[in-house]
């Protein structure tokens, strides 16, 4: 039976595992680790569908910090999904290199990859989770806020996309208080919300759904928002642009919040939608420390992966 893991979505790491991850992060950042699970140097194929910037240069740096070697292939200009099925590109790459990151559209995709993959498979963003981006999240709150058990994080806009998955998902698996608000048809599934109460239950978090910006704001120690038109969805933009106007980040709407109430944006930012320049260019906002802080979560995720997985040894993570 293969004792392989894989983070595929943010559910993938228990409370325990996900503190353990973020502890290894910090020290990371600190430069108090100094362990390196790829040197060898090992490779790590990180494929991309979509367009990114964050995701690209930081599994790179990343990879490279940890002794690796990082090949990051624009899957058009590969066979992956094209000429050669996802199972058969699994048991190739799994010969060649150490740990395989995919961003991609679908979810099944990226759980057919990691059915037949003997090395970890890492999620680096799809149509309904990106989990990498929410461990660099958590960092952060835990940089700016301590402890994230207890916590409110509140999510306005497109509540029905990846991110507010992910906030959901990967906030209760913290022990926070997750509030998520957007318009109606623009709310998590109800079987994603079924899954956060599941966890929730389990760590002292709590989930709140609704179409109430204020109310959902009310006293929250975390705001975040996402883009309004995510990737794959650019021909419903006009339409889209209006949906939401009601759920954007606005200095009026940022005083419901805690007066020290930190501010997220995984970006790219659009700024006059989502959020407001005066926002995210103020004091709240944290989104650069974020922005930085997805090298050193990939670098945990990767080798946290690679120990839990039995393909690597660090006597300090047992
Ligand atoms: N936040 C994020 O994933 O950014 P990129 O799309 O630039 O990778
Ligand atoms: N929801 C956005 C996130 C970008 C990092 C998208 O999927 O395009």
């Amino acid at each position: 039976m293969s004792t392989t893991r894989h983070f595929l979505t943010d559910l993938d790491f228990s409370q325990a595992e996900q503190t353990k991850v973020l502890d290894l992060a910090l020290a990371m950042k600190a430069d108090k680790y100094g362990y390196t699970p790829y040197a060898g140097p090992q490779t790590v194929a990180v494929f991309f569908d979509k367009t990114s910037t964050r995701t690209r240069v930081s599994f790179h740096a990343g990879i490279a910090e940890l002794g690796g070697s990082p090949l990051i292939i624009n899957s058009a200009e590969s066979q992956l999904g094209h000429k050669e099925s996802i199972s058969d590109s699994a048991k190739v790459l799994e010969r060649m290199v150490s740990t395989i990151v995919w961003r991609t559209y679908a979810q099944s995709g990226l759980e057919e990859m990691a059915q037949n993959s003997s090395v970890p498979v890492i999620n680096a963003l799809s149509d309904d989770y990106h989990p990498c981006q929410l461990i660099a999240d958590l960092l952060t709150v835990r940089e700016h806020k301590g402890a994230l058990a207890g916590l409110k994080m509140t999510y306005l806009g497109d509540a029905a996309n990846n991110m507010a998955n992910s906030y959901l998902l990967a906030g209760v698996t913290a022990g926070m208080h997750v509030a998520i608000a957007g318009p109606e048809g623009y709310l998590p599934a109800d079987s994603i919300v079924a899954a956060a109460k599941e966890r929730a239950a389990l760590t002292g978090g709590s989930v709140t759904i609704t179409t109430d910006a204020a109310a959902a704001l009310q006293d929250a120690d975390v705001v975040a928002t996402d883009t309004w038109v995510s990737m794959g969805q650019e021909e419903e933009k006009e339409a889209r642009l209006s949906l939401f106007t009601d759920y954007s980040v606005t200095s009026a709407a940022m005083k419901h919040a805690k007066d020290d109430a930190i501010v997220l944006h995984c970006l790219p930012a659009y700024r006059g939608y989502e959020i407001e320049a005066d926002v995210i260019d103020g004091p709240q906002s944290v989104v650069f420390d974020e922005a930085e802080n997805r090298v050193h979560a990939q670098k945990a995720v990767m080798t946290w992966l690679m120990v839990a997985s039995g393909l690597a040894e660090d006597a300090r993570m047992e």
